[in-house]
């Protein structure tokens, strides 16, 4: 059984398909067709709920693509969808300045744009555009009427915060701390052909694992669910890791991070930025707020997609997994983790427990660039991270790793050997350039053309080398000094 709230009440199901979202909960189960379905993978943000959660601060509230969450995942959490914000008859602020700047324009979106300002209003006490322009980067308007959204959004924001969420958020969090304290087993959905199971500790994950050997391991789904909606494959046993403690820890030392399993994106950026600002760009931009509220480290790398943003900075900085089984857990380096196209070192009945990352050496200069069609809530067509330990301006050692340029994430280890030694300040970077050509052949597709990607994958070894020399502004962006302050603790 999963229990959650919604709608000032216990929820309590048992008799679900495992792969139910919450979106098919909301319109199907419940006939609340507020929260809209626009591209079912977790791309328009029409579909944006909001998913309150317990934690050691009070209530945390966060932005989700109903599309593509499953049902399962709202145990121990408070459901908020569009039609829960009016308190009697009267309008929540966020939907008194849509009305009143006029930035309610189509039925498709208005609900998802609430949805978004929403959980900003619950989660910031003292908004800047920069933050209201993130909020809102998942969430497409195809009418190009933005400018009355944000309107809207400032007016919403700018003044005390009171609504009846805030108003009864202590009852909220002892209902789901009782919620929580209810089971002491897993929490489950068992219908005639499906099982999804929310294990509580390591040693359950195993065992489950053991016994439904074809069974998808799941954290936030944001990958996984599109099978069900996109290609309409059926996802009959699931194993979703978030209730596994020991699975949501974040520890960091002398010597590295380490982000349990289910760990969010954004649960970790603040710290994986604590120590590389330069990759603030690439982490805004690696999805959007509802797929960073979402989705897991581990499971952007767990997925092996060429694509994937995460594998490049990891394969770059010298990251590596846990994994573990009933019978064992073992170390690996991310550089032996990715075997070929959607293939990696991960046995059937091995799990991901953490990914690590090194603590920043000294002489570092790094860089990462993200190459999309769209910047904001794009797939990348290329993704490139550069690692380069210096002495002065000469490169001792140097990583290269490209994502988008191979069936698997991979290191250019032709220029690498191409930048090492090298000056990187008088040298030409143009044999490294070239080099490209021996580690990659890249194929056609959608998003790109070999060539282009090729040709794009070059000039950003020359921009690194321009923005080493200073002749190029590195794009300065307002998550890195928010996230540099936010995280001067580690
Ligand atoms: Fe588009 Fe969910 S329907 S993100
Ligand atoms: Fe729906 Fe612009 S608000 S297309």
């Amino acid at each position: 059984m999963i229990r959650f709230l919604h709608q000032q009440r216990e929820v309590a199901l048992e008799d679900v398909s495992a792969d139910t979202s919450i979106l098919d909960y909301l319109r199907e189960h419940r006939g609340l067709t507020g929260t809209k379905e626009g591209c079912a993978s977790g791309d328009c943000g029409a579909c944006t709920v909001v998913v309150a959660k317990a934690d050691d601060a009070g209530l945390s509230y966060s932005p989700v693509n109903a599309c593509i969450a499953p049902l399962g995942s709202l145990h121990g959490s408070q459901l908020i969808s569009v039609e829960d914000l009016k308190d009697g008859e009267t309008w929540h602020p966020v939907q008194r300045a849509m009305i009143e700047c006029h930035a309610s324009q189509c039925g498709f979106c208005t609900p998802g744009f609430v949805m978004s300002l929403f959980a900003l209003y619950h989660s910031s006490n003292d908004c800047n555009r920069e933050e209201i322009l993130e909020a809102l980067g998942g969430n497409l308007c195809r009418c190009t009427g933005y400018r009355p959204i944000i309107t809207a959004a400032e007016q919403a924001l700018s003044g005390s915060r009171h609504d009846q969420f805030s108003r009864s958020a202590q009852a909220t969090l002892d209902q789901l701390r009782a919620l929580l304290d209810i089971e002491s087993e897993s929490a489950a959905l068992e219908s005639r052909h499906s099982h999804y199971f929310r294990p509580r500790d390591a040693a359950q994950v195993a065992s489950l694992l053991a016994e439904h050997p074809r069974a998808r391991l799941v954290a936030g789904a944001t990958d996984l669910f599109l099978e069900s909606t996109q290609a309409l494959t059926p996802l009959p046993v699931l194993i979703d890791l978030c209730s596994v403690t020991e699975l949501a820890e974040t520890n960091v030392d002398s010597e590295g991070m380490r982000f349990g399993a289910a760990v969010t994106h954004r649960a970790a950026q603040d710290i994986v930025l604590g120590d590389y600002p330069e990759l603030a760009e690439l982490i805004e931009r690696f999805g959007s707020l509802q797929i960073r509220s979402q989705g897991t480290i581990a499971g952007n790398i767990a997925n092996a997609s060429p694509i994937g943003d995460w594998p490049p900075v990891f394969l770059a900085l010298g990251g590596s997994l846990q994994l573990q089984s009933s019978a064992r857990s073992r170390d690996l380096a991310i550089d032996e983790f990715f075997l070929d196209y959607r293939k990696t070192a991960q046995q059937p009945d091995e799990f991901i427990r953490a990914v690590m990352l090194p603590r920043r050496k000294d002489a570092l200069f790094l860089r990462a660039y993200k190459i999309s069609k769209r910047f904001e809530d794009d797939i990348s067509s290329v993704c490139a991270v550069f690692a380069l330990e210096l002495d002065g301006d000469h490169v001792i050692a140097a990583k290269a790793a490209f994502g988008g340029m191979a069936a698997v994430p991979k290191r250019a280890r032709a220029v690498e050997a191409a930048l090492a030694g090298m000056n990187l300040r008088h040298d030409s970077i143009n044999e490294a350039a070239l080099s490209l050509q021996d580690d990659f052949q890249p194929i056609d597709d959608a998003r790109a053309s070999a060539a282009y990607r090729l040709t794009v994958s070059a000039r950003l070894l020359q921009r690194l080398q321009e923005e080493f020399r200073g002749s190029t502004a590195t794009r300065v962006h307002a998550l890195s000094d928010a996230h540099v302050r936010a995280t001067k603790h580690v």
